[in-house]
C-alpha cells in the first residue's frame, strides 16, 4: 500500500520539525519546504537521524509561486499541513507589512499551487492569539475572534479565507488548529525549539537564562487581572500538539471547513512558569517585572473539549513535562542547532 503523503511547510521549525517525525513515526511520506527564515536544516537532518527515514526537502518561499508549482509537479501530494509563516506577537507589532505580506501572500500562493495541482486537503496552523482579549474563560471555538495585533489579525484573516474558499468549493477540506502556547520538545532532546536570534517565546527564554546564555527573564506586565499579576497562558507540549495534527488526519479529509482549540484547559502566569522551570533545571532564573507589551493580553485559556469529542484528542503531558524535555534539549545542544557556526560568528 502506498503511504500517504503530506507537504509540511514550515517543517524545520519548532513545531514543523516535531510534526515531520511524528508523521515519518506513523506511515507518512513527508515533503518539506521551507526558506529557513527562522529555523535550520540540521533539525530536518535530526528527524531524520531519529526517524531512521528520508523526506524531500525544498528550500523555498511559499510565496514563490513557481517554486511551490514544482514541489506539487515533482510529488504526489494528498494533504498540506501549513506551518509556514512569521509567528511573534510583539515583533508583528514592529512589523505589520512584513507579517501581512508573509503569513497572507504565502498562503495565497499555496492555494493555487494546490488548486492547480487539485490537492484539496489541508491543516491551518492558527493561533489562540486571534481571540484576543477574551471576556469569558475559558475560551472555546465559538468565542468571538478580536485580534489584538498584526500576527494574530493575519491568523483571523488567513482563516476567513479558508472559510470562503470551503463554502465557495465544498469539496475543499481545511481544519484550522488554534494552538494555544506550545511548548517543550521530542523526548529524545534532539529536536527542539531554537529560534533565529532571541527568541520570542518564554520556554526557550527560560532555558537560556538557565543555561547562562542570558542574563535574565524580562516579564512583560505585572498589573494585570490575574492573581499574581503576571499574563496567563495555557501551554501545551508540542507533541501533543503534533498528535492533534496526526488524529485530524486520520479523522480524513472531512469537506468544510472546520475549527479547534488544542489547549490543556490550564493556566499558567509567567511567574508560576520561571519557578518550575527553576524547579525542574535546579538552576536560579533572574527575572524583572517590566511593563506590559502592546498586543499582549492578560489571559488565554482553552475550553478544549470539542477537539476531544470530535478527534478524539486529549493533551497528555503536563508543564513538568514540558519543562523537563525544552530543559534536556538545551542541555543537549547549549547553542542550538548550529551551535558551532554561531559561535565562530556566522548568521543563519
Ligand atoms: N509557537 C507558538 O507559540 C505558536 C502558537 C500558535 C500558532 N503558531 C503557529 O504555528 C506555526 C508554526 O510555529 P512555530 O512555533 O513552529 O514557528 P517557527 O518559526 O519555528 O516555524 C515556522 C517555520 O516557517 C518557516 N517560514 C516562515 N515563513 C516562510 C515562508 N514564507 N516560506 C517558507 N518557510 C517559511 C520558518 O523558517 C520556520 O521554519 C506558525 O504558523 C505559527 O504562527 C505557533
Amino acid at each position: 500500500m502506498t503511504k500517504p503523503t503530506a507537504l509540511v511547510t514550515g517543517g524545520a521549525g519548532f513545531i514543523g520539525s516535531h510534526c515531520c517525525l511524528d508523521l515519518l513515526m506513523n506511515g507518512y511520506e513527508v515533503v518539506v519546504v521551507d526558506n529557513l527564515v527562522n529555523s535550520s536544516a540540521i533539525a530536518l537532518d535530526r528527524v531524520r537521524q531519529i526517524s531512521g527515514q528520508d523526506m524531500a526537502f525544498y528550500a523555498s518561499d511559499v510565496a514563490d509561486q513557481a517554486a511551490m508549482d514544482t514541489v506539487f509537479r515533482n510529488h504526489k501530494i494528498d494533504v498540506v499541513v501549513h506551518f509556514a509563516a512569521y509567528k511573534a506577537v510583539g515583533d508583528s507589532m514592529d512589523r505589520p507589512l512584513e507579517y501581512y505580506s508573509n503569513n497572507l501572500t504565502g498562503l495565497l500562493t499555496l492555494l493555487a499551487a494546490m488548486s492547480k495541482a487539485d490537492v484539496k486537503h489541508m491543516i491551518f496552523s492558527s493561533s489562540c492569539s486571534i481571540y484576543g482579549d477574551a471576556t469569558e474563560l475559558p475560551i472555546t471555538e465559538a468565542s468571538p475572534a478580536r485580534p489584538t495585533n498584526p500576527y494574530a489579525q493575519s491568523k483571523w484573516m488567513s482563516e476567513q479565507i479558508l472559510t470562503d474558499l470551503c463554502s465557495r468549493y465544498p469539496d475543499w477540506s481545511v481544519t484550522a488548529l488554534r494552538y494555544f502556547n506550545p511548548a517543550g520538545a521530542h523526548e529524545s532532546g534532539e529536536i527542539g525549539e531554537d529560534p533565529c536570534g532571541v527568541p520570542g517565546n518564554v520556554l526557550p527564554y527560560l532555558s537560556q537564562v538557565a543555561a547562562g546564555r542570558l542574563d535574565e527573564v524580562q516579564v512583560f506586565g505585572s498589573d494585570y487581572p490575574t492573581a499574581d499579576g503576571t499574563a496567563v497562558r495555557d501551554y501545551i507540549h508540542v507533541m501533543d500538539v503534533v498528535e492533534g495534527h496526526r488524529l485530524t488526519l486520520e479523522t480524513g479529509a472531512v469537506p468544510g471547513f472546520r475549527r479547534y482549540n488544542l489547549g490543556t484547559g490550564v493556566g499558567t502566569s509567567v511567574l508560576e512558569l520561571v519557578e518550575k522551570f527553576a524547579a525542574v533545571s535546579g538552576r536560579p532564573i533572574p527575572y524583572r517585572l517590566s511593563g506590559r507589551r502592546p498586543g499582549d493580553v492578560p489571559e488565554l485559556v482553552a475550553a478544549p473539549d470539542l477537539a476531544h469529542a470530535e478527534l478524539g484528542w486529549t493533551a497528555r503531558r503536563n508543564l513538568t513535562d514540558m519543562c523537563q524535555d525544552a530543559w534536556r534539549f538545551q542541555q543537549l545542544h547549549p547553542l542550538g542547532y548550529e551551535g558551532l557556526i554561531t559561535t565562530l560568528g556566522s548568521s543563519r
